[in-house]
């Protein structure tokens, strides 16, 4: 009996280290690296039977060579953060998803919506999927992850997930400064929080903030009709009113030289309205005010990005000054006339010595 015990839990043993060892040598994780480049292979030498140019050849060949002595090895990124990144040094904070997720061109067109935005070796891949970056098995690698874009979007129910993801990105950001609110056009998946059009928000809020929709509403609202009847907009070609989109628009997109809406409408102040006007929607409005409130600050209306920044007309000041027809004060806002005036006669009496190579001689900064 004894034996048979000593016989069995030692057969137990030589499989358990038999086990380990194959681990060791076979871990779960080279099987894919395996089969990747066993594809990229076969991808390449399909290449190389119908290549002519030699050239080409030549190229195909010796990326062939190299795939046919792949090195299997642990994939990582060395994430920012409090945790030894600054001395390029093993950080605690590392994501080893790529060790599996090896196809990077599969990944790049899979993430076409936010790769651009969040380089996968800046950002990696636990700020927005979760899951745990360090392991190398599945299992423990994939637990509570987000795989899809359902999950990643029934993750936010409530305000302070984004936030918190927000806070994450901007400690990963490589820019000095970055700011967790920098990310308020983004949503939970990193992409871009979609507008939703000011008729959506002035369905709940004509009623619940009266004044403040007004007033907006006539001033703010009706900016792209005034721009609409400017002589240098009407004469401009696309290139030129572009100029004019950035600020008198909402969500005007440089990259695509589009914009959402005309006008400053709710979401040019508030941001993209996707999240928190849901969260209105669903009877949430408590979170949504969270995010709906931290969008306008007041010291971002001006300052060298805002909109009314001092010289922010300088654009249209060879128009007015090369036209016959028009009077050269016009690019400058008429209302101010008066100011524009007064401001001239105090500068020819010295008051006013600044002055701007790049601007028409009797150039006005804008004065309240
Ligand atoms: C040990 C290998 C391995 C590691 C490590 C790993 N994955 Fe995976 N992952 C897989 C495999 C295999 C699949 C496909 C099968 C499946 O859906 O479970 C997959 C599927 C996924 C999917 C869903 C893809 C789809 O189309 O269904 C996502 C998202 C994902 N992984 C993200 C991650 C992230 C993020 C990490 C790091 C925290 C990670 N994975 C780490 C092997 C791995
Ligand atoms: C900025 C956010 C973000 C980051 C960072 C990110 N992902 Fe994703 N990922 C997404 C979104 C959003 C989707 C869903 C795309 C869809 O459903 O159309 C996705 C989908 C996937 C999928 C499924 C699609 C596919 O290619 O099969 C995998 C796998 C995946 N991600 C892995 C990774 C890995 C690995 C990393 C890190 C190298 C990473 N992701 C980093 C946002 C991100
Ligand atoms: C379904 C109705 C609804 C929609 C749609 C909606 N809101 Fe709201 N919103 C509310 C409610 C309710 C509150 C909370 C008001 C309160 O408690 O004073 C609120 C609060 C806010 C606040 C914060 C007010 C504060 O003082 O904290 C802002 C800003 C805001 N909404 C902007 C918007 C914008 C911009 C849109 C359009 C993108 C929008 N809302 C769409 C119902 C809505
Ligand atoms: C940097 C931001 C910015 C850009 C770019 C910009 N504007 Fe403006 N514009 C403003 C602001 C701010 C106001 C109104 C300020 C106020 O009412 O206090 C304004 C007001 C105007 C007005 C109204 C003046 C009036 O008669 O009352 C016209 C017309 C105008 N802009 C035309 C244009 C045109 C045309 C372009 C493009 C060539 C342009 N703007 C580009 C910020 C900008
Ligand atoms: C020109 C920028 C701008 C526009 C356009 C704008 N808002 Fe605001 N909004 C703000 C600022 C700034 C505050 C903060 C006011 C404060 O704290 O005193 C605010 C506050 C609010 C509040 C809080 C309650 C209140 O009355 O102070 C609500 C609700 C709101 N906005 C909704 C809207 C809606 C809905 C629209 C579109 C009809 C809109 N806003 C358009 C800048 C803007």
């Amino acid at each position: 009996m004894k034996k048979k015990l000593f016989l069995l839990s030692s057969i137990l043993l030589l499989v358990i280290t038999f086990m380990w060892v194959k681990n060791m040598l076979e871990p779960e994780w080279k099987q894919y690296q395996v089969e990747y480049y066993e594809q990229q292979r076969k991808a390449v030498e399909k290449k190389l039977q119908s290549a002519t140019d030699e050239e080409e050849i030549a190229t195909l060949e010796n990326k062939l060579a190299k795939l046919q002595k792949p090195k299997y090895e642990i994939k990582q990124i060395l994430l920012k953060g409090d945790y030894g990144w600054a001395q390029q040094s093993n950080g605690q904070k590392t994501d080893r998803c790529m060790t599996c997720h090896i196809d990077e061109a599969k990944l790049t067109a899979s993430h076409e919506t936010v790769v651009k935005s969040f380089p996968f070796d800046i950002y990696g891949c636990t700020v927005c999927h979760g899951g745990s970056g360090r392991s190398l098995e599945e299992k423990h690698a994939h637990h509570g992850i987000f795989k899809h874009k359902r999950a990643m979007r029934q993750r936010l129910d409530h305000a302070d997930v984004l936030f918190d993801m927000w806070e994450e990105m901007a400690t990963l950001s490589l820019e000095e400064g970055t700011e967790w609110a920098s990310f308020k056009d983004r949503t939970i998946t990193g992409e871009k929080a979609i507008y939703m059009g000011s008729g959506k928000c002035m369905r709940c809020h004509t009623g619940l903030t009266a004044p403040h929709v007004e007033r907006w509403k006539r001033v703010k609202f009706e900016s792209f009709n005034v721009i609409k009847e400017a002589p240098d907009f009407i004469k401009g070609d696309e290139e030129y009113r572009k100029k004019c989109y950035e600020c008198h628009t909402t969500g005007y997109n440089k990259e695509t030289g589009t914009y959402e809406e005309e006008g400053i409408t709710c979401e040019a102040c508030h941001g993209p309205g996707e999240v928190f006007a849901t969260f209105m929607d669903i009877g949430k409005a408590t979170e949504g005010q969270k995010i709906a409130k931290i969008t306008p600050a007041y010291n971002k209306c001006g300052g060298t990005e805002g909109c009314h920044r001092s010289r922010r007309h300088e654009m249209r000041v060879k128009f007015f000054r090369d036209s016959k027809e028009h009077d050269p004060y016009e690019w400058f806002k008429p209302k101010y006339k008066r100011i524009v005036t007064e401001a001239l006669q105090k500068k020819k009496s010295g008051t006013n010595k600044k002055s701007d190579p790049t601007l028409p001689k009797h150039n006005i900064r804008f004065v309240r």
